[in-house]
């Protein structure tokens, strides 16, 4: 059986644009909240046009030891500039970042994937551990 995560593609996000970039504490306080940014193109800028964009971006947490993952947020990102006009002549885009906080009492590795809608599938990860 072919596997979904085969789909995935991964890079160097300095090198390839498609990437997530996760940006958080490398150490967290046990069951404290704190701030996740996740975006896309934070070096090489990912095209956002009504023909080509960045559909959206999950970002999950596997805690350390355990078998399952949790899902932390989903984020679709709904205008790329389309109107009754045409494809980009509304003006109006949302941008491929994402902001949240999270807890967590046990250290784990956050992962985020994001959709191309011309690339596919793309993944990244981040260690947290405890402070
Ligand atoms: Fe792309």
């Amino acid at each position: 059986m072919k596997q979904f995560g085969g789909l995935f593609q991964s890079a160097d996000w300095k090198m390839e644009k498609h990437v997530p970039v996760i940006e958080c504490a490398d150490k967290v306080k046990a069951s404290e909240f704190f701030p996740v940014k996740v975006t896309l193109g934070k070096e090489i800028a990912h095209p956002n046009t009504t023909e080509y964009h960045i559909r959206w971006i999950s970002v999950y947490f596997h805690p350390d030891g355990e078998k399952f993952t949790y899902q932390i947020g989903h984020f679709e990102f709904a205008a790329h500039g389309e109107s009754v006009e045409g494809p980009d002549k509304s003006s109006i885009y949302t941008q491929h970042e994402v902001s949240l906080s999270m807890k967590t009492g046990k250290p784990g590795v956050i992962y985020a994937s994001a959709l191309c809608n011309i690339h596919g599938l793309w993944q990244s990860s981040k260690e947290i551990k405890m402070s």
